[in-house]
């Protein structure tokens, strides 16, 4: 949620408004209603424009000085005051010495704006961050150096926060985070500060995390990291394994097409070395205590959530109780001295209300994992355990490729918690994922069938079982990015009331796999639909004969129960894609959403 990046040049050539647009570009998923650069050089230079980072773009290649050496930027999602040039970041003091990009929430800042406005400073938008600014140039007019004015300002802050902050004169970038994600990023020509890996990947591999309330200071000479106390530290240095072309489009006209062709490639990184077929084992490289688990919760939002409504069904198939949370509900269930294993599934690892739910846990006593596409995420790091599904980066906002790998992750987990064996026959009906992930995309159905029902009042999703939450994530996935009217509904619930909003204009689409009960009851659920005129789309791989009873069929092939909930998403994932791509509308970048939510 909003997008930092921030670089120091220390080549002698410097591309700074290269770097800034780029890493802009690549973060913009993190909110795009407005973006904007301060360069610095002997003075500061604010650029800002309300839109996507394209507009800011057509102004950086017009009025932009193009020989500073430092410069910081900032894509905004809105949280204080509407998308505007005003409200969009950088800020800057009275003076325009210093300018700040900010992630988070300032919880106090009507205070602090208050007592900042009695003492003379003018507040030019309505946002909580341009407070900062204003606070360091107070405690720079008190006296002391930059450093420890930027350390004043940062210590009158409540909430969460990663800033960072650049000055006139050229005094290199300042940085500090609490509860925001702030990367530090060392390359041969500069060093990177960002919101995220994805924003400067394609310069450098090397990273270093920063943690909560730890201070950096970056110049052409070096990077210096103190903690709150103003000690120096030496941070670690950590080597990312992403491919920087991962993180590029690639050819595809929008990066939820490349991220849902490429499941077939991101499945078998989540595989590789976790499957022995010969030894008809699952593996993890995990210090968790396996006898120890009698008991998960599992915490999420969004897909995740639905990721974890399907896993806890894997966990309680191999005996094991399990129960799943909304994240932002959490918090009086973890309970002191309850003690489950709890498991956060997060893609990002920077959800905000995931990671207030694994702190709660935490304080209970609990030990807690992370089953996560980031490493170095505060997820990863703050948990005990760590379970990384290795899907690669996912611009798209629309979450499909690390959905798939939560889904193959957590049924590793199931597998190796239920204690590592399994049947030979599930074994190799997991390793078939990528194959027959792939078939399902060779197939070109989804897109037929989208084009007939792109006029459709409204769109049900149906499953039971394993099938149930796929219905759930169907649904968001439409209508996340189609901003239609879009429900999941377990198929047995329908009859219970829903089914008075089904009609000859609402399509139901359900998922029906394998042909035992279950199977046979949601048969049950399609002809009372249809006997209602609904035209049914059957996600179905043939076996429940369910087809006689659909307008449409959209095939998955065989497979077990478990696993055909996860071929079943595929062909949602496309219904979805194709439907508001008939729709015309911006997919990568769905109205009001961001893909990081780190606020509460
Ligand atoms: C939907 C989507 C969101 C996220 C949710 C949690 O396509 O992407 O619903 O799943 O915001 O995000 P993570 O997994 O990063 O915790």
């Amino acid at each position: 949620m909003c997008g930092i990046i921030g670089y120091v040049d220390r080549s002698g050539n410097p591309a700074v408004l290269d770097v800034l647009d780029t890493g802009l570009s690549s973060l913009a998923y993190r909110g795009y209603d407005s973006a904007g650069v301060a360069l610095a050089d002997d003075d500061l230079t604010v650029i800002k424009r309300t839109g996507e980072v394209d507009a800011l773009t057509e102004a950086l290649a017009t009025v932009a000085p193009d020989d500073v050496s430092a410069g910081i930027g900032h894509t905004r999602w809105s949280t204080h005051g509407p998308p505007s040039d005003a409200n969009a970041h950088p800020h800057t003091d009275c003076t325009g010495e210093v300018a700040v990009v900010h992630n988070g929430i300032i919880e106090n800042y009507e205070t602090l704006k208050a007592e900042l406005t009695q003492q003379g400073h003018v507040f030019e938008s309505e946002t909580d961050t341009e407070v900062i600014p204003h606070l360091i140039e107070e405690a720079l007019d008190r006296g002391g150096d930059r450093m420890s004015a930027f350390r004043d300002a940062i210590d009158r802050l409540t909430g969460s926060h990663a800033v960072v902050a650049a000055f006139a004169d050229g005094h290199g970038l300042f940085a500090t985070r609490r509860d925001s994600p702030l990367v530090v990023g060392l390359g041969d020509d500069g060093y990177y500060l960002a919101s995220d890996v994805p924003a400067f990947v394609e310069y450098t591999d090397r990273v270093s995390y920063l943690d909560d309330g730890e201070f950096v200071r970056v110049t052409s000479d070096g990077v210096t990291v103190t903690d709150s106390e103003g000690t120096e530290i030496d941070k670690s240095v950590s080597t990312i394994d992403w491919d920087p072309e991962d993180a590029e489009k690639g050819g595809y006209e929008q990066y939820m097409l490349k991220e849902i062709t490429e499941q077939p490639r991101a499945l078998r990184k989540c595989l590789r070395g976790r499957v022995d077929e010969e030894a008809e084992q699952v593996s993890l490289d995990l210090e968790l205590e396996r006898e120890s688990v009698d008991r998960i919760h599992l915490l999420a939002c969004g897909s995740s959530y639905h990721a974890a409504l399907y896993g806890a069904q894997l966990f309680r198939a191999r005996g094991i109780p399990a129960q799943t949370f909304l994240a932002s509900e959490y918090g009086d269930r973890a309970l002191a001295g309850d003690t489950p294993l709890v498991i956060g599934v997060t893609q990002s690892g920077e959800t905000a209300d995931t990671l207030g739910a694994l702190r709660a846990a935490q304080a209970a006593g609990a030990e807690t994992l992370t089953i996560t596409n980031t490493v170095g995420s505060s997820a990863a790091r703050e948990c005990d355990h760590a379970l990384f599904v290795r899907a690669g980066p996912e611009i798209g906002v629309a979450a499909t490729k690390t959905f798939a790998n939560q889904q193959t992750a957590l049924h590793l987990l199931a597998l190796w918690l239920g204690g590592g064996d399994a049947d030979p026959s599930h074994i190799a009906a997991l390793r078939a994922i990528p194959e027959q992930v792939q078939s399902i995309l060779d197939d070109d159905s989804a897109r037929e069938v989208a084009a007939e029902l792109v006029d459709s009042a409204a769109y049900f999703f149906i499953g039971r079982g394993p099938q149930h939450p796929i219905a759930l994530e169907g649904a968001l996935k439409l209508k996340e990015i189609s901003y239609e009217h879009a429900e999941g509904f377990a198929a047995g619930e329908l009859k219970h009331g829903p089914i008075a909003l089904v009609t000859t204009e609402t399509p139901i689409i359900a998922m029906v796999t394998g042909d035992d009960e279950r199977a046979r009851k949601t048969v049950g659920n399609v002809k009372e639909v249809q006997a209602r005129g609904a035209p049914v789309v059957a996600v179905t791989d043939g076996k429940a004969n369910v087809e006689q009873y659909a307008q449409h069929v959209l095939s998955v092939p065989e497979t077990e129960p478990e696993i055909a909930a996860l071929l079943a998403n595929v062909q949602l994932q496309l219904l979805a894609y194709w439907i508001a791509r008939d729709m015309g509308r911006p997919i990568d970048k769905p109205r009001n959403l961001a893909k990081s939510v780190t606020v509460e």
